[in-house]
């Protein structure tokens, strides 16, 4: 299965993952450390998440899909969940400005309708706009879970199924294609900052190959270096899928 790409970059070839995942994790910690309150770390996540997705275009990567509000996140505190919704605001719009400039389109997986209206509509404008375009491509997961992600794809593959628009017979290609993320290729590389090692319910079904890459670094301190040492780790790796 060949995954990855071939690129070459002045002069030499190498492989640079075809779809990477990032986990936005740590921005508490980070203001924390700072005296600052946690929300002061969500804005410096989010400057950080505008440099890692153009250094990802930069360097030949098609896709970049990050977990940037998760289903079980509404349990923080109402003032947290408030600001952290005002800057995904902020950030959706100064997308929209910007798109077309930084030749970047965006998609949002996760439950939209749960979302506010006025960030439901600003999603909305983002699809729109993005349909526009061809090249590298940042997916925001948004009010995601992987669990949900797939109860739901269930539930729309019965409803087809009734409708007399599905195959009896479920192939997993065809699964997929209920899913948020359907049409897109699979994570190849999965990066968690923030020290924690797990995948808190994010891309629960598409990661099932992915080769994942952990460090302690918080995420408003995560640089394009960093990124760099967790893809020459990636090409380290010998992907075997299952064979010998
Ligand atoms: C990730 O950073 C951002 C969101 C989950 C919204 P955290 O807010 O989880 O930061 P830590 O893990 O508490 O440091
Ligand atoms: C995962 O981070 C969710 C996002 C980054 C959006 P959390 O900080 O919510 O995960 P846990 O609580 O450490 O598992
Ligand atoms: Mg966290």
């Amino acid at each position: 299965m060949a995954r990855e790409k071939q690129i070459q970059t002045a002069g030499e070839s190498a492989i640079v993952p075809r779809h990477i995942a990032i986990i936005l994790d740590g921005n508490g910690r980070w203001a924390k450390k700072r005296g600052l309150p946690r929300t002061a770390g969500h804005a410096v996540g989010a400057e950080t998440f505008r440099k890692i997705a153009l250094y990802c275009r930069d360097i030949g990567v098609d896709y970049l899909t990050v977990y940037a509000f998760s289903t079980e996140n509404w349990n923080r505190p109402e003032e947290e969940v408030r600001t952290i919704m005002r800057l995904l605001n902020k950030y959706l719009h100064e997308a929209i400005d910007t798109m077309e400039r930084d030749r970047m389109k965006m998609r949002v997986f996760g439950d939209v309708e749960g979302l506010p209206a006025e960030l439901q509509a600003l999603v909305a404008k983002t699809n729109e706009i993005s349909r526009r375009y061809e090249g590298f491509q940042a997916n925001i997961c948004l009010n995601y879970g992987g669990r949900a992600e797939i109860v739901r794809a269930a539930e729309r593959y019965a409803e087809d199924r009734l409708a007399g628009t599905a195959p009896e017979k479920l192939t997993e290609e065809q699964f997929s294609q209920y899913l948020w993320s359907s049409g897109i290729p699979e994570p190849d590389l999965l990066i968690r900052p923030g020290g924690e090692q797990r995948l808190s319910n994010f891309l629960l079904w598409q990661c099932a190959y992915a080769e994942f890459y952990f460090t302690d670094t918080l995420w408003p301190d995560f640089t394009p270096a960093e990124l760099d040492r967790a893809i020459e780790e990636f090409r380290r790796r010998d992907r075997r899928y299952g064979k010998v």
